[in-house]
């Protein structure tokens, strides 16, 4: 997939940090990245698949690290952002992407259920904006994308811990927009609707099927579909956009 994505350098030079970037979103987004020419520092709390990863992109030439570890634990999120300082000088960009996506309605759902979910959504999200925002703002330059949902817009069945928990990335970004912009950092989010990735995949196919009729486009979105969105955020090309979160829902959220 990597030798085949669409590719211009339109991130050539750029040191970039991605979570969650051994599968899905956060993996079509690493491809993406590095076919535009960023040097990368891959993150996943599934060390196996994530070598994985970085040894296919690294055969296409691309600059890639592997920085294994769980986004909700504070010290594996700072070695990874203290990996691409000292790797490749700085970080310009940050992917805020790891996630889980449990589901659970109000009958089911556990304290430990909740707990979890709370801690990788949206304790890790923080803590990827933190120990990034700090070497960018040293240097006065450098954009956060964080995966949010468009279950942080709606009400969705089952979502009873996941919906709420992408209401703290889009909070973030609006929050974080504010405080960050004077000091030359943007964020942005990305809401996808339902979208082919192993997690969505592990899935009651029932609700895949519901969820596709669901989308005003008649179909599911791809990973690459992200992260095309993504790659747009983060490039110089949306150097006046921060704070907002961008829908890439093939029209769900205009219903
Ligand atoms: N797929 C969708 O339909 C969809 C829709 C809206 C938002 N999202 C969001 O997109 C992001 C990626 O989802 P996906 O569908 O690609 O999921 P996925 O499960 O296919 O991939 C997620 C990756 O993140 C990793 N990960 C999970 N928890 C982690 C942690 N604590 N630390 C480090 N890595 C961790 C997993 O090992 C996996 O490799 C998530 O934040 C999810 O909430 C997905």
């Amino acid at each position: 997939m990597a030798q085949s994505a669409p590719q211009s350098g339109r991130l050539a030079g750029k040191s970039a940090v991605i979570t969650g970037a051994a599968n899905g979103i956060g993996r079509a987004t690493a491809e993406r990245f590095a076919a535009e020419g960023a040097l990368l520092v891959l993150n996943d709390r599934d060390a196996v698949a994530l070598d994985a990863v970085v040894a296919a992109l690294a055969a296409t030439g691309a600059k890639v690290l592997a920085s294994a570890g769980d986004v909700a634990d504070e010290a594996a999120v700072r070695r990874m952002m203290d990996m691409a300082v000292q790797a490749h000088g700085g970080i310009d960009i940050l992917v805020a992407n790891a996630g889980v996506i449990p589901e659970a309605d109000l009958s089911s759902i556990t304290v430990d259920l909740w707990d979890r979910t709370m801690a990788v959504n949206g304790r890790g999200m923080m803590l990827c904006c933190k120990y990034a925002a700090a070497p960018m703002v040293a240097r006065g330059k450098g954009a956060i994308v964080c995966t949010s949902s468009i279950s942080a817009v709606i009400g969705q069945l089952g979502q009873v811990a996941y919906g709420p928990s992408k209401f703290i990335a889009s909070g973030l970004t609006a929050h974080l927009a504010v405080e960050l912009a004077p000091k030359g950092v943007r964020i942005n989010a990305v809401a996808p609707g339902t979208i082919d990735t192993p997690a969505v995949r592990a899935m009651d196919p029932a609700g895949i099927a519901t969820s596709v009729a669901r989308h005003p486009l008649g179909r599911i979105g791809k990973p690459e579909e992200v992260a095309a969105a993504i790659l747009f955020l983060a490039s110089d090309e949306a150097s006046f956009i921060t704070g907002v979160v961008l829908p890439v829902d093939g029209g769900f959220l205009a219903q």
